[in-house]
């Protein structure tokens, strides 16, 4: 009882609040016009950042459905159950992966010999789908032929350990050679686990076991996850950079990101350890390692696939800046070349042709073409004299080598502070052409950092605002204000596209059942994938970034939600392809508003053909979608009709963000 006339209390009060608010909410007028000094919006400008922590590269991206396939975890049978006579053995025929099981029968020849794999959280299998198993194989007794028998089962609570398909393959020979069989599922299982028997009575040895769904995106073998990278695609992305994020630095400089490690025949890439292991106690997960299946030469293919500008990061010589306890941890000065040289390989490995050591490499891999790289990172968020000390030899090294590449510099872990104040100007001193900003912030900072930008620097380096997504700062979580502030905070990004080059929301994908950081923009489990409100807010501003942008006031001052704005965000571009303007309006208010357009030059003032307006809102702040309700919170696209021709009028939806499109007539 007390708790509904509580509820009422409120439900009057903010009818009470709106009320009177709506009674002193003026119209507002839009002035909208040609800057004097064009702003061309850069490609670039809305893109993805991509890095291998919860689980978004392997038991995420990387379509590979099983784990430790190579028993290379430290605890070398991690994710395998074993039973009957396996044993471990460590001369495999991959020198960076050189173990592997030996199976040979038990003395009853009731007592099975197999192993079983966990998967990542259970393996995910779709109804009809096939799935490709490959193993490295060999006999190693008498008989000339083995044979063994693989299959899929259930985990589910009434089919419990029931195999739904099999499959038997004959080891054939005494040399190591690669097996493989396909599997049709007969239906959907999102746990299921891959079990396997020794069907005969000699012995074998088996060595990196893999399993993955044929219909990977393109059909790639050593393919990724279609439905994740279609989440990507749908994006639109300018660019897409990768691999990180922390990753590139390491606990330690062993377990540093190294690209050379990542390509090549995938059974023989070293594996390393994740950070995001052990970064987190909370979020402790002991079986989180980097296969490097998903390598460089997969970035660059993703990155031409979404038609995005690759922006890889380099590590600089320091380990994680947060876990390095001393300085002599990190690679001395004198100890950088093999690390400049790394970023040197990679441009080569990307644009090099193919008369060169490592464009020839990039040609036998199956891609003669150059990457045509553009822009390299080097370090992640790091910070202290001891990154400028380094990057200022990286710098010198590319543009000798390469003077056409955008080199990325960063301005550390915050968007302010020491650290922050101290970069920035030493990367215009280094003049490098873009500075990294990160900021995981809560509501008040994206709101007030909407006019950040009005002000930086025109003849500094670009930014790139390489990481940022809204953490709330009493509810950490996905959820729609989050997003809707975060789209605020971009109509800023938006009005200064000529100081901010690049922007990309972080981290990208997270499994449901095994994140460590979060927000995210994609969730997923084995099955199926979520796209949340920040998803939905970043693809509207990429797909109606227009070709230039427009000034947009309300009496003279950019829309940046200053009190007699009435909680409105907003920004303007002209789309030269479409032949529309475009009118982004996030409105944060409880009230619903209408906003004169006044299109300030008659010249920028066509003939409206036609209007739409896309709609972004749900119904609680708090709600978000979710595995089980993906379609909760969609924008929402509809014609409009412009009242006032000569100076149309729109609505702004309390709560929303509201996308106008304005077609001219030709
Ligand atoms: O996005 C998660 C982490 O946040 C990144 O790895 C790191 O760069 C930042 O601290």
């Amino acid at each position: 009882m007390k708790n509904l006339i509580n509820k009422y209390i409120w439900i009057l009060l903010g009818l009470i609040t709106s009320s009177s608010v709506l009674a002193q909410v003026p119209d507002l007028i839009f002035d909208i016009e040609k800057p004097k000094k064009q702003i061309v919006i850069p490609q670039t400008l809305y893109g993805v950042f991509f890095e291998d922590i919860n689980f978004g590269a392997d038991g995420g991206l990387y379509a590979e459905l099983l784990k430790n396939r190579s028993f290379e975890f430290k605890q070398n049978l991690m994710g395998w159950k074993t039973f009957g006579n396996v044993s471990l053995r460590n001369d495999g025929p991959f020198n960076n992966n050189p173990h592997y099981v030996h199976l040979a029968p038990t003395a009853n020849e009731w007592r099975q010999t197999g192993l079983q794999n966990e998967g990542f959280c259970g393996i995910g299998i779709h109804k009809d789908a096939t799935y490709r198993f490959s193993v490295w194989a060999r006999t190693t007794g008498n008989s000339e032929k083995e044979t063994i028998a693989i299959e899929l089962g259930d985990l589910g609570e009434d089919t419990w350990g029931q195999a739904f398909c099999s499959a038997k393959i004959t080891i054939d020979s005494p040399e190591w050679k690669k097996y493989t069989v396909e599997l049709t599922s007969p239906k959907s299982s999102e746990k299921s686990f891959f079990r396997l028997f020794l069907e005969s009575d000699g012995e074998i040895d088996l060595e990196h076991l893999s399993l993955f769904p044929k219909d990977t995106w393109k059909g790639r073998d050593n393919g990724l996850r279609k439905d994740l990278v279609q989440a990507l695609y749908d994006l639109k992305p300018g660019v897409f950079r990768f691999p990180g994020g922390c990753i590139v630095e390491g606990t330690d400089l062993e377990t540093r990101y190294q690209w050379k490690e990542t390509i090549g025949p995938v059974e023989n890439r070293p594996l390393n350890e994740n950070r995001w292991q052990f970064t987190f106690k909370y979020r402790f997960f002991p079986d989180y390692y980097q296969t490097n299946g998903l390598g460089f030469y997969e970035y660059f293919l993703l990155a031409e696939d979404l038609k995005a500008e690759p922006l890889p990061v380099v590590n600089c010589g320091l380990i994680c800046q947060y876990m390095a306890k001393h300085e002599s941890e990190h690679a001395q000065i004198d100890e950088l070349d093999p690390y400049i040289q790394d970023a040197l390989d990679l441009i080569e490995f990307a644009n090099g042709d193919t008369t060169s050591t490592w464009g020839k490499k990039r040609a036998e891999l199956g891609h003669p073409q150059p990457f045509n790289l553009k822009y390299i990172g080097i370090g992640n968020e790091q910070w202290g004299k001891e990154y400028v000390d380094r990057l200022k030899l990286f710098v010198k090294a590319i543009r000798s080598a390469y003077p056409d590449i955008k080199i990325v510099g960063s301005s550390g872990p915050k968007p302010d502070g020491e650290e922050f104040e101290y970069l920035w100007p030493e990367m215009k001193k280094l003049k490098v052409d873009l500075v990294d900003e990160h900021f995981y912030k809560d509501e008040n900072w994206f709101l007030k950092a909407a006019d950040r930008y009005d002000s930086y620097d025109r003849k500094a380096p670009k930014v790139f605002a390489g990481e940022y997504a809204c953490h709330a700062s009493t509810y950490g979580r996905n959820h729609f204000q989050a997003a809707l502030y975060e789209a605020a905070f971009m109509t800023g990004i938006e009005r200064n596209a000529d100081v901010v080059e690049m922007a990309t929301y972080a981290p990208l994908f997270a499994h449901l059942e095994a994140w460590q950081w979060r927000p995210d923009l994609i969730w997923f489990n084995n099955l199926n994938v979520v796209r949340t409100s920040s998803f939905y807010v970043q693809q509207l501003f990429s797909h109606y970034k227009g070709t230039e942008v427009l000034k947009l006031t309300i009496d003279g001052v950019p829309v940046t939600g200053k009190e007699e704005q009435n909680g409105l965000y907003a920004s303007a571009v002209w789309d030269e392809q479409n032949k529309c303007y475009i009118i982004k309006v996030v409105n944060i208010s409880n009230n619903k508003q209408t906003i004169k357009l006044n299109f300030k030059k008659k010249a920028l003032l066509g003939d409206f053909a036609d209007a739409t307006r896309i709609t972004l809102a749900a119904t609680n702040p708090r709600l978000e979608n979710s595995i089980t309700q993906p379609d909760a919170i969609m924008p929402k696209v509809e014609s409009i009709s412009l009242q006032n021709i000569s100076s149309p009028t729109i609505e702004s939806n309390a709560n929303s963000l509201q996308i106008y499109i304005l077609h001219i007539k030709h």
